[in-house]
Formats: structure tokens, sequence, C-alpha cells
């Protein structure tokens, strides 16, 4: 038995663990909004902002719902806001002005590590949390697409794609990592 089924409902430590989620979750999704709102100032109209305008226009649902999480379940929001708010941005506008294959090698680098942390919690999120398992699976789905518009947009042709790709997805498993504790 895992220590996830093991739990009872309303033990502390599942509502703690799950607070951790919404925390990080959120994180996530408002630096997403970041890298979009990034790119898109720095392709200015230009090469494949509409298709950033659309994946951004998603990002900024899965960031509506999880401030409502935040608010209705009184989670605090992680500490680093502030930094998402500014590296977010940095990551979108430097890859978005190496050009449009380079902010689709960004954005598969970004999609892949989420796509990797919400089928984690997936599998960790039991019966109790029906709605925010659905929630994260709906959204799951939704950053595979983002992952899949890179692939179809060129993402690996652009230049050091590996290095990008390793670069990018080593900083997001760190401020994952981060978002969850502090
Ligand atoms: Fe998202
Ligand atoms: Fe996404």
């Amino acid at each position: 038995m895992t220590e996830t089924t093991a739990r009872l409902p309303g033990d502390p430590s599942a509502s703690a663990s799950v607070a951790r989620m919404i925390r990080v979750d959120h994180a996530g999704e408002y630096g997403a909004v970041r890298i979009y709102q990034g790119q898109l100032a720095a392709l200015r109209g230009r090469g494949k902002s509409d298709l950033v305008r659309h994946m951004l226009a998603q990002e900024q649902h899965h960031l509506r719902t999880f401030d409502g999480l935040i608010a209705d379940r009184a989670v605090r929001p992680t500490a680093l806001l502030p930094v998402w708010h500014l590296a977010g941005f940095a990551l979108g506008a430097l890859t978005a002005a190496l050009g449009e294959r380079a902010a689709m090698a960004c954005t598969v680098a970004v999609e892949e590590t989420i796509d990797a942390h919400y089928q984690k919690q997936l599998a960790e999120l039991d019966q109790t949390e029906p709605d925010l398992r659905a929630t994260i699976s709906q959204f799951r789905d939704e950053e595979i697409e983002h992952r899949d518009t890179g692939l179809a947009h060129g993402a690996e042709q652009a230049p050091g794609y590996r290095l990008l790709r390793a670069v990018i997805k080593t900083g997001c498993r760190a401020a994952i990592a981060l978002s969850e504790r502090v």
C-alpha cells in the first residue's frame, strides 16, 4: 500500500500535500502566462503570434482556475511569484528574440516539464479530490497540445535545440521544486 492510499480523508498531511500541489501549480501557470506574454512582446505581431496568443489565453484560464483554488482553500501562494513574473517574461522574450523556432523550442521544453509534473500529481491524487483531479487532467491535455504545437512549428529545427531544451527543462524543474516549498 502506498503512502497516498494509506491516508484517511481529512488527514492533515493530505491537505498539506494538496495545498503544496495547488501552490506549485498556481506558480507554474503564473510562469506560463508570463512566458507567453514575453514571447508575444518579442514577436511584436510577427511570426507565430496567433499561435502564442491562443496558448496564452489557455494559460490565463489555467491561472484563473488556480487563483480560485488558492482563495477557496486558503492556500498560501509561493513567495517567489515576483521572481517568476520577471524570469518567465525574460525566458519568453529571450527565446522569441532568438527566433520563432527558438520560441517553439522553449514551449516544448516548458510544456514537456509541466506534462510530467501534472502526470506525477495525477498519480498521487486519490479519490478524495475528484474535482482537482479532473482540473489537472484537463489542463495536462492542453499542455500536451501546446507541446505538440511547438513540435509542429519547427521547435526541433531551432539552432541548439537539444541544449536549449535541456537547459530550460532543468530550470523549470528547479522552479517547480522551489515553488512547492517556498
Ligand atoms: Fe497551463
Ligand atoms: Fe501550457
